[in-house]
This record gives C-alpha cells, structure tokens and sequence, in this order.
C-alpha cells in the first residue's frame, strides 16, 4: 500500500540521485568504490565499474559484486527511509554481467522505525583494523546479525573449534601467497596506503601501524599504517563466515546486501565488523572454507565481530569519491 499523491518525476530523478550517494558509502573492498549509477525517471540502475575493479586479487569479479551488492542495499534503505517504496530486479540484463541491479519505486510509504534506525547507521559504520576488547559479543546480539543476513538470502556461520584453528591457517597462508605474488603487490600498493589524493583505497590513517594480536590475522597490507594499533589480544573475537547458496554473479549481489544490512545491524548493536576476505581471493584457502560449510553452501566473506575498546579514539574516516564520479543523470558515458 502507497501514501499520498502521484510523485513528480523531478522528485523521483532527485530520490534516485540522493539514494545513489548514499549507496556511495558502502564499504567495499580495498575502497575501490567498483559501481556507477544512472539515475533517470524510468529509473535507478546499478552497474559495476571494472575500471576499479582488483583484476588480480578478484580477477572473477566475486568481491567487486559484493561491494556493489553492499552499496545497492544503501541506496534501497535510503530510498525506505526518505519514505518510497522501491522495487528492485537484480541482474536485469542476461547479455551483460555489468548490469547489477535496475531499481523504481512504486509510490510512497513511511519508513518503518527500523528501517530508519539502520539508515542512521550508515555514517556511523566503518571498518575497525584494531584488537577487540575482553567480552565476547552477547549470543542474543551475533544471532539478530545472522538472523539479517537471512533476511537478505544469505547465511551466516559461526566458526569455533577445529573450524577456528583452519582459519587462522588459511588467513596467514592466504596473506603469504598474496605477499608473495609480485603482480597482488602493486595491485595492492596502487590501492592501500599513503595520504590518497583518489578518494578512493585505504588510507594509511585506517591501517595499524603494526599487525594487532589476534588469534586470526588480519589481511597484511605488505606496510605499516598510522593507526595506533591498540592494546590487547582480540581472543575475545568472533568468527563468522557469510555464504550464499550459489556461487554466481547473483549470489554474489546478494552477499553484499546481506553484509550490509548485517553490518549495519552490527553497528547499531554496538558490535565492530572486520571482513577478511585474502582468504576468500585465494582459491586454496577458499576451497578450505567451502569445506566447513558442509555443503551448505559457497563461502562468501568472514566476517570478525568484536567489542571496540571504548577508550580508543575512533578511526579517522575512510573518504569516498564525490557522487558525480558515480553518478550519471542521463546516458552512461563511454569510456
Ligand atoms: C567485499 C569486502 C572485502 C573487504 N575485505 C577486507 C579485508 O580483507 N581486510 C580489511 O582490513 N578490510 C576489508 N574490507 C573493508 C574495506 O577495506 C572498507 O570497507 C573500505 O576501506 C571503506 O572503509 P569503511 O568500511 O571504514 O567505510 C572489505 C570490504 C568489503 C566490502
């Protein structure tokens, strides 16, 4: 059911514009920012963009759809909490893989509390590299997370056990095959450290300035950042491995609306979210997760949950590009 009036298309074209800059602070890998939007009146569609895509590290494209997949659920919540109603067809067009999503809305409806609560935590949520701190994250708060990545056709599983140990195996091979590689060490340089005039990779200010202690390592970035790294031991932390039921371009969408909305979920529970995804890239270490998953399906991204030190000052922010580098209000450019 829709309120109100008949919407202008002006009023339309400028909701689709808004929700595609909101869809613009999603996380994504490396902060490659691997999506462009059209916004006209028919409607809002989303593209991958390869030129940011990691053509070494995701030469398949898994982890560039996830992000798109991430940034389209922030333009879908966006488009809720300014009070529309959106429909969304996924994968639109069979003959092109670049055609992620085509989204209209349908007319007008208030935005649920939810809807709004989670909206607010767009800007709240980022990306923690540092230790987590003494308690675990309540079992109450891990299951509404997973309970949002279902919502969203994904699942969630929780790695403890034998399960634990693989993954710290596999998370330091996979960050020694891809130090070693020359080829993922320029792509990685290109994107991660330094003061970043692009707007676009992971600035140093968001990368400790030595590997934190943990039980899993993190993705070594091959360079020490400028973050103060903490204190402590994050023994405390939580492993979660988020996976789909296929393993195809839809899949992979999916996977990314279902990390944001249990990222989002995550934040506004006070929980901080570290993907690890060099474990993921490497198709060995991939093989590794598929394997824990007993067939229920087809690893995706881990995922550490964890309790911030609420002493430690919090991570400068990590830019984005200016929406109209993403955006187009008419005919997309050629390149
Ligand atoms: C698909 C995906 C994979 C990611 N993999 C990693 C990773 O392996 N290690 C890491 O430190 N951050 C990882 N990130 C986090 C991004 O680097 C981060 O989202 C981006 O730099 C933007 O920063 P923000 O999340 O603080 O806004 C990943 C994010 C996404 C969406």
């Amino acid at each position: 059911m829709t309120d109100g009036p008949e919407p202008q298309a002006d009023e339309v074209i400028e909701a689709y514009r808004r929700a595609a800059e909101v869809g613009g602070r999603a996380p994504s890998v490396h902060n490659t920012q691997p999506w462009r939007w059209l916004a006209t009146r028919t409607g809002l569609e989303l593209r991958a963009d390869r030129s940011r895509q990691l053509r070494v590290a995701d030469p398949e494209g898994r982890l560039l759809t996830i992000s798109c997949g991430a940034a389209l659920h922030h333009a879908l919540l966006a488009l809720h909490a300014a009070g529309w109603v959106p429909q969304v067809v996924r994968m639109p067009d069979a003959r092109s893989a670049d055609a992620l999503a085509q989204i209209t809305v349908s007319g007008r409806q208030a935005a649920t509390a939810q809807q709004r609560r989670l909206f607010d935590e767009i800007d709240v949520r980022h990306t923690d590299r540092r230790p987590t701190i003494g308690h675990k994250v309540p079992h109450d708060a891990l299951e509404l997370i997973r309970q949002a990545a279902v919502n969203h056709g994904a699942g969630l599983h929780r790695l403890a056990g034998p399960d634990l140990d693989d993954l710290a195996v596999a998370a330091a091979r996979a960050n020694e095959i891809g130090l070693n590689d020359a080829d993922q060490r320029t792509e990685m340089d290109y994107w991660v450290g330094g003061t970043r005039p692009t707007r676009t990779g992971v600035p140093s200010d968001a990368v400790p300035q030595s590997p934190p202690q943990t039980d899993v390592p993190g993705r070594d970035f091959g360079r020490p950042g400028t973050l103060e790294p903490g204190h402590g031991h994050a023994h405390s932390a939580v492993y979660g491995l988020l996976f789909t039921p296929g393993d195809q371009p839809g899949d992979w969408l999916r996977a990314g609306e279902a990390l944001s909305a249990c990222w989002l979920k995550a934040t506004d529970l006070g929980v901080a979210v570290l993907p690890l995804s060099s474990v993921v890239e490497v198709p060995v270490t991939r093989q590794i997760l598929h394997r824990m998953l007993a067939g229920a399906g087809h690893p995706m991204l881990v995922l550490r949950f964890g309790l911030a030190d609420p002493d430690q000052a919090p991570v400068p922010g990590t830019p984005r590009l200016p929406a109209e580098r993403t955006t187009w209000p008419g005919q997309i450019p050629q390149p």
